[in-house]
């Protein structure tokens, strides 16, 4: 059976995509389904390429008992659009980004937020400067998405 890849993104790849990744592997590995997956991240913009995560994200996934810091930020690529089975942006100019950047698969690109039981369709707000709280918000609500997003990709096989 192939890989299924799983690219998530945002604008910097240092605050919400790497959290997406870091949660989406821990929840597969629960599972006894790393080996199904191959999960990474990438920003739109390139502007921290070969950046650890921001230390509010960094903090966060610790607190958590996640641990982040083998993460580096890189830009999207064409070779992500080409082997991307989904490409999962984090809010609606990530989207728009993205977009700009190749030409998605029909089903390939969607949102995180589609996802979060709580309020779908909620943005995953950027909470880079923003403080502790913020990004105790985005993990929690990214650990919130993270089942319906596998229930969405074991539906379409
Ligand atoms: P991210 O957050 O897209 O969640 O990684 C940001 C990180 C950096 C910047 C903006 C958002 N920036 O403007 O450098």
């Amino acid at each position: 059976m192939s890989k299924k890849h799983v690219v998530f993104v945002c604008l910097g790849n240092i605050c919400r995509s790497p959290l997406a990744e870091g949660i989406f592997k821990q929840r597969i590995q629960e599972l006894g389904r790393q080996d199904e997956f191959v999960v990474s991240s990438a920003s739109t913009s390139g502007w921290h390429d070969g950046k650890l995560p921001d230390q509010g994200s960094i903090d966060i996934a610790k607190k958590r008992g996640l641990d982040i810091t083998d993460q580096r930020s890189k830009k999207l690529s064409d070779a992500d659009f080409e082997t991307a089975d989904w490409l999962i942006g984090m809010d609606d100019s990530n989207f728009e980004n993205i977009r700009n950047m190749g030409t998605p698969k029909e089903g390939q690109l969607l949102k995180l937020g589609q996802f979060y039981p709580a309020s779908p369709n909620k943005c995953v707000p950027d909470p880079w400067q923003q403080g502790e709280d913020a990004f105790a918000f985005v993990y929690d609500m990214i650990e919130q998405s993270v089942d319906a997003l596998l229930e969405h990709i074991d539906a379409q096989g």
